[in-house]
């Protein structure tokens, strides 16, 4: 398959860009400063960047960041910047990939525990995660010409040590669950889902 993976020189998209490609797939690698640039918070980058690479087979996007305080010092501002630049950018990618995907084809995006699990100042992540995972509940009941649209919803991974403290108690992803995961959303058959781990 032809697969376009935006925020592939992450934690989480670095695993899955050299899982895809173990598994024999083309793999294109997008991110602000990547080998084909995207900004997935500017709508008009976001269609540039689909004009550029043409048809594929799967999307997969694992970027976005959201603002961590805690629930009394979280101003509006906050909230806002985690649904533009984890919620608001992905459903932007989805709108544009949707015609750009070939018939049977998929679209991932990444969401997180906090949609599930409360943490110190995990609020306006939660926000951001929740919305993502509705999204794809219904936008993939819509969505066209057999496109599969998934969401894959990580605990912390093993690899962000940085994290562990805030997220105590939590088990942490490893990266062949996190490449496993991922795998499954590209090459098999889930649609609607929203893929825990
Ligand atoms: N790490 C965790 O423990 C964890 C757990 C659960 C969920 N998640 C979620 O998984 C996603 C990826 O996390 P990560 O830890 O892999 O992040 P990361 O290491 O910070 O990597 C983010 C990736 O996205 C790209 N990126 C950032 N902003 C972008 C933008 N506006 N447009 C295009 N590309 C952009 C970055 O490259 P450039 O800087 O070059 O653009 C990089 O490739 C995030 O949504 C995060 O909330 C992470």
């Amino acid at each position: 398959m032809r697969i376009l993976v935006i925020g592939a020189t992450g934690h989480i998209g670095s695993v899955i860009t050299a899982d895809l490609e173990s598994r024999g797939h083309e793999v294109l690698r997008a991110s602000r400063g990547g080998e084909w640039t995207v900004d997935t918070t500017d709508p008009t980058s976001v269609r540039s960047l689909f004009e550029r690479v043409g048809e594929v087979d799967a999307v997969v996007v694992a970027s976005g960041s959201v603002p961590f305080a805690h629930l009394t010092e979280l101003t509006r501002d906050d909230y806002l910047t985690a649904f533009t630049s984890k919620a608001l950018s992905q459903i932007d990618v989805v709108r544009v990939a949707l015609d750009h995907v070939r018939g049977g084809g998929s679209i991932t995006v990444t969401s997180g525990v906090l949609a599930r699990e409360p943490i110190a100042t995990g609020a306006a992540g939660a926000v951001a995660n929740g919305a993502v995972e509705s999204f794809v509940v219904s936008a993939a009941a819509e969505a066209p010409r057999g496109i599969r649209i998934n969401a894959v919803s990580p605990n912390v991974l093993e690899n962000s040590p940085g994290h562990h403290a805030l997220f105590a108690g939590q088990r942490p992803v490893t990266d062949a669950e996190i490449a496993r995961t991922y795998a499954l959303a590209v090459e098999g058959l889930g649609r609607g889902q929203v893929m825990k781990i």
